[in-house]
């Protein structure tokens, strides 16, 4: 990439449309999309474009129809037949990847393991094995709760393979989170760990899996890997090691010929009210978008080393740790561990241990990096790196810079991809080899998707200006359902606009066509780049005795982007002080997991609210960002406002 930044002082700037970076010449001329009629070619027929993607997979039986649209529900290659283990592993045993590294692990504690395409597919079959002789069924689901270790990957693949599906929990979610996830999934199965790593210490990740499932009716067996040693209670009928299931497997296991709209896996995500929502989705359509996503967006070659940070108990983990990367056959890396453990420069030297070539991260993560230093990247050789990417949130055009001076060292592309838990993989994005970026901006909709910016009407903005993100087309990847609340999904997705999806997001389009993201319009936030609602934060809050009432709102964060910030009034008899303040904080990390724990928490008497009783966030979020208050004409209690700004600011 060249380029020269045209503004010298970026501190707060968001819209640096003269910025342009273009591709290298010789990235270009390598890279697997060079062409930039693939837009208007997808543009002309995107349902052939996706034909054309899907091709790329192997079916077991071809499809009929492209898509079955009956808005808002939509069967992508209906009639056709796949597995996505099958392609995520048997697929490159017959095309010369049978000795490729297709995971390489690095431990926390600095142990390291290579799985090649065949110890993939010997680990898997065995473990579908297991699962079977445990009595799982196709359609059955089987619940998560474990580190980034490759028995997350291998358990994950066996469902697939069998036709089970996985609902993966994020680690770092509390045993409330945990069984709320396990009950409504109805899950027959949980897989775990005796404990997990974290910066030197061990999470009790059994201890909270036997917590979570106290109030539980349907799960029969708990599959326990041994990771850290810890000593564990195993119930006897119900809990099982891992290592003692596979022993005797039997490695082969057939993968079931799956219709292209049978669910793949639930993911759980954060809405606007107190309940997850669990996401659907599917096998066929899913794994179209992702491998194709993958293949072009991140320029995969067949000897790179890519490696994606994120947890698979996220999204961004499920399509670009696992799926989309194995799909394509490339090899991809998996860390259990956190950026500054042993010390902040462990994400470089993995870069140097291993010769990773690609790196996707998130803005958080990289605003860290900054924060840390230059010196911790420039002591490692990254001379191997060729393309960088973002995801989670908008990157903000220093971090931006950083990313590409320090890490990059102005060799490497970045693409800034933005997506959603239910759009399954990336919507809008560079295409390396031809877009020039702006830093900030995710650039375009990729070929065959369809995005724009609208108003309340949904009549589309001129450009400049601030709108809605809507998508105005379906797509492969795209969410199937809400898990046994079909209603929901129509209601959340499918009802503020006619005949577009709202992805909850407010966007600007430049002239030149470019989208930059401007966070989300719901009462959801974004801390470090994972959702959090309000109402779930509200609610544990509630949950304590102290508390009468809480409002939550997310509050400008130097390196999380946001964080979380609560305002609180209290039942009679309870005063505010600091040790309520740190007895909070830590009820709702024991309620919902730590990444909820609140940065500030504030007393207050009564809480600002319009007549109608509504609490007025934006108020509270005005007085968290230290802005001038907006309209508070409609406002019931205006003094509780001059009370509340000033406690803020003492
Ligand atoms: C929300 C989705 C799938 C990515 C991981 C988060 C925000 C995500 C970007 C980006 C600006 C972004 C949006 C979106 N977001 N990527 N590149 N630029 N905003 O998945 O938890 O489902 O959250 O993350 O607000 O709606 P998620």
């Amino acid at each position: 990439m060249t380029g020269q930044p045209a503004n010298a002082n970026l501190k707060g700037a968001f819209f640096l449309d003269e910025m342009v970076f273009h591709p290298s010449p010789e990235f270009r001329k390598n890279a697997n999309v060079q062409d930039a009629r693939i837009y208007l070619d997808a543009e002309e027929n995107w349902l052939e474009y996706w034909n054309k993607e899907a091709e790329k997979l192997h079916w077991f039986q071809k499809w009929n129809f492209t898509l079955r649209w009956e808005q808002p529900f939509a069967k992508w290659f209906v009639g056709g037949k796949l597995n996505a283990s099958y392609n995520c592993i048997d697929r490159h045993l017959h095309e010369g990847r049978k000795n490729k590294a297709a995971i390489i692990f690095e431990g926390e504690p600095g142990d390291s393991r290579v799985l090649t395409y065949q110890d993939l597919y010997r680990e898997v079959t065995k473990f579908a094995n297991v699962l079977k002789d445990l009595g799982v069924k196709k359609g059955d689901r089987v619940s998560m709760y474990m580190p980034m270790i490759p028995e997350l990957p291998i358990a994950m693949l066996a469902c697939a393979r069998i036709g089970a599906v996985h609902s993966v929990v994020f680690g770092g979610f509390a045993a409330g989170s945990l069984r709320d996830r396990i009950n409504d999934a109805g899950s027959k199965v949980v897989i775990t760990v005796d404990g997990g790593y974290r910066r030197g210490k061990v999470l009790p990740m059994k201890k909270n899996v036997d917590e979570a499932l106290k109030e539980n009716d349907t799960v029969e067996k708990v599959i326990v890997v041994k990771r850290t040693g810890t000593e564990v209670d195993m119930v006897e009928g119900r809990d099982l090691w891992y290592h003692d299931l596979m022993k005797d497997a039997l490695i082969g296991c057939p993968a079931e010929a799956m219709n292209a709209d049978d669910m793949l896996f639930i993911l759980y995500t954060s809405g606007t009210t107190g309940k997850p929502k669990g996401i659907v989705h599917g096998t066929g359509g899913y794994m179209v978008g992702v491998s194709s996503t993958h293949r072009m967006v991140f320029d995969i070659k067949e000897d790179d080393i890519y490696w994606c940070t994120a947890d698979i108990g996220w999204i961004t983990g499920h399509s670009y740790v696992v799926y989309g990367p194995l799909a394509n056959g490339a090899t991809t890396v998996i860390f259990e561990g956190a950026p500054d453990y042993p010390a902040r420069d462990r994400f470089w030297e993995i870069i140097e241990k291993y010769a990773v070539t690609i790196l996707y991260t998130a803005p958080t993560a990289i605003r860290a990096f900054m924060k840390w230093g230059d010196h911790w990247p420039a002591g490692r050789d990254l001379s191997s790196l060729r393309l960088l990417g973002s995801v989670g949130e908008p990157i903000n055009p220093e971090a931006w810079l950083w990313y590409y001076n320090n890490i990059g060292k102005k060799r490497c592309p970045v693409v800034d991809t933005w997506w959603q838990t239910e759009t399954g993989h990336i919507m809008v994005s560079s295409l390396p080899g031809i877009s020039a970026a702006k830093p900030g901006s995710a650039t375009m909709p990729l070929p065959g998707i369809e995005v724009d910016v609208v108003d309340p009407a949904g009549n589309p903005v001129p450009a400049g200006q601030s709108g809605l993100l809507v998508i105005k087309r379906p797509w492969p990847g795209m969410l199937l359902t809400v898990y046994n609340d079909p209603q929901r999904y129509v209601d959340q997705y499918w009802s503020e606009f006619e005949n577009m999806y709202f992805t909850g997001d407010r966007a600007v389009k430049d002239k030149d066509g470019y989208f930059w993201m401007l966070g989300r319009v719901d009462d959801v936030i974004n801390v470090s780049g994972h959702r959090i609602g309000t109402m779930e934060v509200e609610s544990a809050l509630v949950d304590h005795p102290a508390v009468a009432e809480a409002a939550v709102i997310g509050k400008t964060h130097e390196i999380k982007g946001q964080a979380i910030s609560a305002f609180v009034t209290l039942r009679d008899n309870y005063v505010g002080s600091d040790e309520l303040v740190q007895e909070l904080k830590k009820h709702v990390a024991a309620k919902i997991g730590a990444l909820a724990r609140p940065d500030d928490i504030f007393f207050t008497a009564e809480l600002p609210k319009t007549r109608s009783g509504k609490i007025m966030r934006r108020l509270l979020r005005d007085i968290a960002d230290g802005k001038a208050l907006g309209d508070t004409s409609t406002l019931a209690n205006p003094e509780t406002i001059a009370e509340l700004k000033e406690s803020y600011t003492d």
